[in-house]
């Protein structure tokens, strides 16, 4: 699914962000990715997304060589394969929760039938049905991580990609937000969840690799579960 061959990544300033990364990640797995701040994380998932162009290497995800990509493809591409949840949930206050989850749905064009399905089903599953008519400000903050991940997975991506989702919860609402990539995870969808939090890895991830200034220094698939 995805297939990252000798990236690096140079800012202006500042030591490389990612040095000589090479790394497979196989449909269906959930790889969590640890380290330590500054460590390249976001970065990483950042250029997976398409969302920022490696110095040199190249990544392929699902098919799709991503790191030569113009702006235009590179929105094409996120639209069609890639689900992304950030930190800080980033929902349109004004939108209803249900409104907010169909945006992608719309932009890629999906018939308006087969949208609204499509989304009461995820909430649904999601257990947040009964807020689909809410505004996203009412909601705790574990509500809100919920709606962006409905929103992330509405056109059914390849690979769903999570920076800190629960960077910014309490630890109940932290809590829901693993059960939810928990349950993904057993629907078989491919992740990659980028995190400080060892117990949340430990919770979700098939595999875990570790980041150290841009160098993978460990990568360690789960024993059996
Ligand atoms: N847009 C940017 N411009 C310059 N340096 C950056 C930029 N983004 C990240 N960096 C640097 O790259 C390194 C890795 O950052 P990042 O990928 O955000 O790490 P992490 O997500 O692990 O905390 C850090 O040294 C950071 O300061
Ligand atoms: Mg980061």
């Amino acid at each position: 699914m995805i297939e990252i061959h000798e990236v690096s990544k140079r800012y202006d300033a500042g030591p490389p962000a990612l040095v000589d990364l090479s790394l497979n990640v196989r449909a269906g797995e959930t790889l969590a990715v640890l380290g330590p701040s500054g460590s390249g994380k976001s970065t990483l998932l950042n250029i997976i997304a398409g969302l920022d162009r490696p110095s040199a290497g190249s990544v392929v995800v699902d098919g799709v060589r991503v790191d030569s990509l113009g702006e235009a493809a590179s929105a094409r591409y996120r639209r069609a394969k890639i689900g992304l949840v950030f930190q800080f949930f980033n929902l349109l206050d004004d939108l209803t929760v249900v409104d907010n989850v169909l945006l992608p749905a719309q932009l890629a064009g999906m018939p308006r039938a087969k949208a609204r399905a499509r989304a009461g089903e995820l909430l649904d599953h999601l257990g947040i049905g009964r807020l689909a008519r809410a505004y996203p400000g009412r909601l705790s903050g574990g509500e809100r991580q919920r709606v962006a991940v409905a929103r992330a997975l509405v056109n059914r991506p390849a690979l769903l990609l999570a920076d800190e989702p629960t960077g910014a919860l309490d630890s109940a609402s932290g809590a829901q937000v693993r059960e939810l990539l928990v349950r993904l995870r057993e629907d078989g969808q491919t992740i990659l969840l980028v995190t400080h939090d060892v117990a949340l890895a430990e919770a979700c991830a098939s595999r875990t690799i570790e980041l150290v200034d841009g160098a993978i220094t460990r990568d360690a698939t789960a024993v059996a579960r």
